[in-house]
């Protein structure tokens, strides 16, 4: 998928956020090595602190929707096995260009090895990729336990 129809993807879901708070409605699509594309919102709460990003609501997505052994058997004590690998994730704010995941974001994209991001242009409205570790340098990771 191009990174601008990965980006199309996330504008559509930044559609569906609940951000009744902030009113900045955030979108992500996420881009598998299947070839899956899974897609996520921001959701906030009254008790403000509990805002789900929508990075990490696709995150959620992509775990529950997958087809992965059952987590017991990936317990290795060292690097996660079996686990979804993003080839990258796209990301768009409706209020703003471009948008950038969250610190905490980044770790949760990271977890999965991430290989790049894509966000939009403030002026062209194109997308920009970026590789991860641009975004996130000397990265702890599954892979360092
Ligand atoms: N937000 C995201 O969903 N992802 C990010 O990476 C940046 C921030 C949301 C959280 C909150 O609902 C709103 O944007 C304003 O911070």
């Amino acid at each position: 998928m191009s990174p601008e129809a990965l980006l199309d993807k996330a504008r559509e879901a930044a559609s569906h956020a609940y951000a009744p708070y902030s009113q900045f409605p955030v979108g992500c699509a996420l881009l598998l090595d299947d070839g899956r594309v899974v897609t996520g919102c921001n959701v906030e709460n009254a008790s403000y602190g509990l805002t789900m990003c929508a990075e990490r609501g696709a995150v959620s997505r992509m775990i529950i929707d997958g087809d992965r052994e059952p987590a017991s058997s990936d317990a290795t004590g060292a690097a996660a096995t079996g686990r979804p690998r993003i080839v990258a994730a796209a990301i768009a704010g409706l209020k703003a260009a471009p948008c950038y995941p969250c610190g905490a974001c980044r770790q949760v994209l990271h977890e999965f090895d991430c290989e790049r991001i894509v966000v939009e242009n403030n002026e062209t409205k194109k997308p920009v990729v970026i590789d991860f570790a641009e975004i996130l340098p000397h990265a702890f990771g599954p892979n360092d336990l």
